[in-house]
This record gives structure tokens, C-alpha cells and sequence, in this order.
């Protein structure tokens, strides 16, 4: 197994990419810290599905929009697990709003979820990595969107924008302390975020002639990846995005 023994907080873990994410670290071994508002249910379930596999879950109420609230998910995998090893800010949200009907509330809303959980966290985490004085892994869930506009959706777009720099930053900042910090870009995943496009047939159609691998991602498919970014074979890579986007945004219709 790639990440026998190590500790990882996946934000947004209980639903989505985050929970295809949680269970991948923890089929690789990893015990695992995941935050939940709003169902409690949905996290025990998962921690469930996390010992089933023979490891350790542990579910934090928390509002990772809240820098003390990131501090308790840090502090409560000390406690429970002794340590962390990886830090994985995943929870997004978005609102499929224009740069001309975007409300100042939907935009402190996504940017506070989407960037600043993400700096918080990657702040909180490196203090914690950098006390424990043998490196680390950041990976934050950005999106093909944090360079590649999504009309109709401005805030998140230039939220993941942010995440993007924030990448490329801390990883030149923290590769002395042995952390690296990784970038994941999605392209379309089965996720609730996207129930809209899937329940809407010729929506579908359009999305899936798009991407050259012909459909959406599976949430397992982005979970695979993370997983061997969190690991040993993956020690060079930082400050950087990988891509995982069926090749969508390099499509062409050859004209
Ligand atoms: C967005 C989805 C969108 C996908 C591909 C994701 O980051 O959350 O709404 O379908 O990118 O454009």
C-alpha cells in the first residue's frame, strides 16, 4: 500500500470528488480526518466505509471557511492520529453566476469556501508538517477553470484562479520544509455539482462531444489520482497542477 499509516484531512470529504478522494487514501492505508456541516450522516457512513477498508476515520464538525475551524481539524488529527501527513483542501462550491449578476453574498460565499478554506488550510497544515519536521503533501482541488474560463460561473472561476497561484506559491515557499503542495484539476465529474448538466440530456450531449475521452469523469477516477500524488512516487512533483480532464481542454473540432 502507497500510504501505510500516514494521516490525511480531506476538506469536504463526505460527498463528491472529497469522499471518492477519502476512500482512495484510505484503500493506500491512510487513517483519515474529514470536516461535515451539514450531514452528519453522510460522514458516519463514510467513516464506516473507511474501517471497513481496515483503517481509521474520524468526522470534525467544522466550517473550513473558518480559520479556527480549520485549526480544530488540524489539532483533532494530532490528538486522534498523533500527526499529519497530508492535507488535502477539496470542499468547493459554485454558483453558475455571471460577472454581471453575481450577488456580493455568492461571491464572499465561493471565495471564502473555495480559496480562503484552501490558504487557511495549507497554512495550518505546514505549521503542523513543519513542527513535526519530516515534510509533507498539500493537495488542493482546483479545477480545468482555474485557467480556462467557465462563462456563467465568475466567482468560481476566479476562485480556483486563486488556488492556482496559491499552488504555485506555496510550493516554491514550503519545498525547503520538504512540503510539497500539488494542484488536481478536474475537468466534469458525477458529482452533485454537476446535477443540473446530468439531468438535462442535450446539456450532457454537449459536455460529453467535448471532451475527447467521450463522458464525464467518475469520482473514483480523480480519487486514483490523488492518491499517488499523496505518495512517495510523486516526491519531485510541486508547485504545479496536474490535469485530469479526459483531455477537455485541449479539445478541438479540427477547424
Ligand atoms: C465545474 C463544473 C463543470 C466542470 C467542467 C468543474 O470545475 O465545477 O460545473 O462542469 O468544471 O467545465
Amino acid at each position: 500500500m502507497l500510504l501505510s499509516g500516514k494521516v490525511a484531512i480531506v476538506t469536504g470529504g463526505n460527498s463528491g470528488i472529497g469522499k471518492s478522494i477519502a476512500l482512495a487514501l484510505a484503500a493506500e492505508g491512510a487513517n483519515i480526518v474529514i470536516d461535515y456541516i451539514a450531514d452528519p450522516q453522510a460522514t458516519e457512513d463514510l467513516e464506516g466505509q473507511i474501517v471497513a477498508l481496515g483503517d481509521k476515520a474520524i468526522g470534525v464538525e467544522a466550517d473550513v471557511s473558518k480559520v479556527a475551524e480549520l485549526q480544530k481539524l488540524v489539532d483533532t488529527a494530532v490528538a486522534t492520529f498523533g500527526r499529519v501527513d497530508i492535507m488535502v483542501n477539496n470542499a468547493g462550491i459554485e454558483t453558475r453566476t455571471s460577472v454581471l449578476d453575481t450577488t456580493e453574498e455568492q461571491y464572499e460565499k465561493v471565495l471564502e469556501i473555495n480559496l480562503k478554506s484552501a490558504f487557511f488550510g495549507t497554512q495550518i497544515a505546514a505549521k503542523q508538517m513543519i513542527k513535526q519536521g519530516d515534510g509533507g503533501r498539500i493537495v488542493n482541488i482546483t479545477s480545468v477553470h482555474e485557467d480556462w474560463p467557465m462563462p456563467g460561473n465568475t466567482a468560481y472561476c476566479l476562485s480556483k484562479g486563486g488556488v492556482r497561484m496559491l499552488t504555485r506559491t506555496a510550493g516554491v515557499e514550503l519545498g525547503p520544509h520538504g512540503i510539497t503542495v500539488v494542484g488536481v484539476g478536474p475537468g466534469a465529474v458525477a458529482t452533485p455539482i454537476n446535477t443540473a448538466t446530468m439531468n438535462d440530456p442535450a446539456a450532457m450531449k454537449t459536455l460529453d462531444a467535448a471532451i475527447p475521452i467521450g463522458r464525464m469523469a467518475q469520482p473514483a477516477e480523480i480519487g486514483g489520482v490523488v492518491a499517488f500524488l499523496a505518495s512517495d512516487g510523486a516526491s519531485y512533483l510541486t508547485a504545479t497542477t496536474v490535469f485530469v480532464d479526459g483531455g477537455i481542454m485541449h479539445s478541438s473540432p479540427g477547424l
